[in-house]
Formats: structure tokens, C-alpha cells, sequence
């Protein structure tokens, strides 16, 4: 066994320190100035942040929220779904995908992801249609998800969204800032998604979420759902709703941090790169689609050796994890949803394979260096054997 490399400093898997120090002083102000006037909930800052965020990536509307879930909720409240109606999403993703589906009395139909990008298969996606067609539940929609920050194959899937007459919500929950193929995360899709969890690659420092769309009728539904369904004043309610905002003290922090969020975003490629340059031979690099870019939520591997190779990172010091060990459709509170054709190998597969690295704007060369390093020769070795 070769001997643990000494790491020079220690690694973070997403360090948010290093951003909160290059910024801390105008965070501080921002903060202070909600505290100054006191306009806690819909402060003006939140209708800045919310311009702000549709100049960055071109959509006509922005609606902020409280969290992505809430906003992959809204989305789908505004465009109607009814219970007993199905939705397609893939099972390689985060829970809150399907669980928006699900509390609004949907019913999720899983897909299959393909094994190179992670992202909806396009062929799953027929067979998908078909699965509920021969179920007897009425189609209304598509979720796709943007996995790990790359927008999914949309001239593939698109087609197929409009062919069968459905809607398409994109959940770009680790997307914003990606582009597929000169068309912003954003403006893709009938409604887009995202969230600001802290580790997102635009984060604020608890929970928050936006929607995109163009269509100014759909924003004037959901500016009304985001306030219990609010009609002409806060007194007339003329629809469900719920309590979706965003605090102004994240709007003030997001402002901030959307204010460096393109040179991030040019870091976290190039952090990409260099990953891609350094590791060794025989490990599988994340796919990117041409004419594409990635918000690089994650840098994820594919490797038959993964749990060797994750242990050996461990003994030097170099966090890693395994974003899904265990899909939806695998999942107690999701099993008994259809799945496209009856199986989903790739995620399967992936479930066994996949693990990710440190990934985030501030990663040195000397960081990524001590990083493939800490693979090792010999570990290197076990893994080409496994595949
Ligand atoms: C793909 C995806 N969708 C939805 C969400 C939900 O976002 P939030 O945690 O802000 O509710 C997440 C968050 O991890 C996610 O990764």
C-alpha cells in the first residue's frame, strides 16, 4: 500500500469560507442595511435581486422564493397539475424532484439517465410516455433535471415535450449560470427552477429558490400562489397558494454573491479543466455536451473501484461523496411509482459507480494537485482492472 500524500492544507469539499472572506465587507453592508430599514419580508431588495437574476440569464420574469422546492411547487401549480395526473422526471436526482410531483397528488414516472452526462435519456423519455400511456394516467408534463450543473440534451427532449403535447419545467436547482448551446438556464422550458441552498453554486446563507419564465400571465399566477393565492390586496384570496418568499436578508446576500457569480462561474470551469488534465488515465471524466457550459455543482466520476478510491482519498485527507447512492425509484416513498419500459439500468449502474470531488470556485492548482495525488498509483490500477 502506498503511503498517505500529506496534503498542505486541508481540502473542503465545497468550501463556502474562502467566498465569504473575499466578500465579507459588502456582505456585511447589505445585511446591515435591511437591519437599518427594517423591510424584513419583501424589502426592496428582493425585487432587485429578482431584476437582477432575469438581466444575468435573459429570462423575462424572475420570481424568488423560499427555497427550490417550493419553486419546482410553484411551477407546477401554475401550470395546473391535477392530482392523479403523471409526470415525467428522471430517478438520478434529488429527491425534491419527484416530491413536488407527489404533494401535489401527481404521479411521478420515472426515467432513465444516460451514462456519460447523467442527464434524461431522450429514449427514456419515449418509453416513459408510453408506460403511462399503457397505465391509463393522463400525461401533463415533463420535469428535467440539469443534473450537477449541465443543461440536458434539450434538442433531443424537446421534440418529444412538444410531440405529446406536454408542458416541460426544467429544475435547474444546481444549473443556474449553464448554457446549453446559446440558450441561458433560465429561458429554457415552458417554466425553469433553482435553488440558493448554501452549496449551490449561487447560494445564499439558509434557504431560497427562484422560478424563470417568459410568459407574463404565468408570473402573475405565481407572484399571487407565492402569497396564499392573493387576489387585488393581502385579504382577497382567489386561489391556493402558500408561503413562498424569500427573506430580504437572502435577497441582500444573493445580490452580493450574483454580483462575482460570472467570475465563479469561468473558476469553476477552469477548476473543471484542470481536473480534467490532472487525474489519472484511467478514470472516466464528466461528459459535456458540445456547444454547452456547466455550473459545475459537482465534478462526478464513474468508477467499478469506487469505494477503494474513495477510501484512499479518505486516508489522504481528500473529501469525497456520492451524489445518488440510492435513486428514487428505489426509494420506500417512491417505489411503487411507474417506471419507463419497467427498469432504468443506467441509474441503476450509476448508483454503483458514480462519486464526486471537491468542487468550487476557489480550488488552487496546488489544491486539484494533492487531489489526484491522493488517488495513487497502485488504487489507480485496481480501478482500470475493474472496469
Ligand atoms: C435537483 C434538485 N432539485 C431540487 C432541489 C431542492 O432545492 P432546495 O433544497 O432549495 O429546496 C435540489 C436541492 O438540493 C436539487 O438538487
Amino acid at each position: 500500500m502506498t503511503d498517505p500524500i500529506p496534503m498542505r492544507r486541508a481540502v473542503e469539499f465545497i468550501d463556502l469560507g474562502r467566498q465569504q472572506r473575499r466578500i465579507r465587507d459588502r456582505l456585511d453592508a447589505a445585511v446591515a442595511r435591511v437591519l437599518d430599514h427594517g423591510a424584513y419580508i419583501m424589502g426592496p431588495e428582493v425585487g432587485e435581486l429578482e431584476r437582477k437574476l432575469s438581466a444575468f440569464c435573459g429570462a423575462k420574469h424572475t420570481l424568488s422564493c423560499a427555497n427550490g422546492t417550493d419553486a419546482l411547487v410553484l411551477a407546477l401549480m401554475a401550470k395546473g397539475l391535477k392530482p392523479g395526473e403523471a409526470v415525467i422526471v428522471p430517478s438520478f436526482t434529488f429527491c425534491a424532484t419527484a416530491e413536488a410531483v407527489a404533494m401535489l397528488g401527481g404521479v411521478p414516472v420515472f426515467a432513465d439517465v444516460l451514462e456519460d452526462t447523467y442527464n434524461m435519456d431522450a429514449d427514456s423519455l419515449k418509453a416513459a410516455v408510453l408506460t403511462a400511456r399503457e397505465q391509463g394516467l393522463p400525461l401533463a408534463g415533463v420535469i428535467t433535471v440539469d443534473i450537477f450543473g449541465q443543461p440536458c440534451d434539450y434538442d433531443a427532449i424537446e421534440p418529444i415535450v412538444r410531440e405529446n403535447g406536454l408542458w416541460l419545467v426544467c429544475d435547474a436547482a444546481q444549473a443556474f449560470g449553464a448554457v446549453h448551446r446559446g440558450r441561458p438556464v433560465g429561458t429554457i422550458g415552458d417554466l425553469t427552477t433553482t435553488s440558493f441552498f448554501p452549496a449551490k453554486p449561487l447560494g445564499c446563507y439558509g434557504d431560497g429558490g427562484a422560478v424563470f419564465t417568459d410568459d407574463d400571465e404565468t408570473m402573475a399566477v405565481l407572484k399571487s400562489l407565492r402569497v396564499h393565492g392573493q387576489g387585488s390586496d393581502k385579504y382577497d384570496n382567489v386561489r391556493i397558494g402558500m408561503n413562498g418568499r424569500l427573506d430580504t436578508v437572502q435577497a441582500a446576500i444573493l445580490i452580493e454573491k450574483l454580483a462575482i457569480f460570472a467570475e465563479e462561474l469561468e473558476a469553476r470551469a477552469q477548476v473543471a479543466d484542470r481536473y480534467d488534465a490532472l487525474l489519472p488515465p484511467a478514470l472516466a471524466r464528466p461528459a459535456l455536451l458540445p456547444g454547452c457550459t456547466s455550473a459545475w455543482a459537482q465534478y462526478t466520476l464513474r468508477s467499478g473501484a469506487r469505494d477503494a478510491l474513495m477510501k484512499r482519498l479518505k486516508e489522504n485527507g481528500v473529501p469525497s461523496a456520492i451524489y445518488y447512492a440510492k435513486p428514487l425509484h428505489r426509494q420506500r416513498a417512491y417505489q411503487h411509482y411507474p417506471v419507463a419500459g419497467g427498469a432504468l439500468p443506467v441509474t441503476d449502474r450509476l448508483m454503483e459507480t458514480v462519486f464526486s470531488l471537491p468542487m468550487h470556485p476557489y480550488l488552487t492548482d496546488e489544491d486539484q494537485r494533492c487531489i489526484a495525488d491522493a488517488f495513487g498509483a497502485e488504487v489507480v490500477a485496481t480501478q482500470a482492472a475493474a472496469e
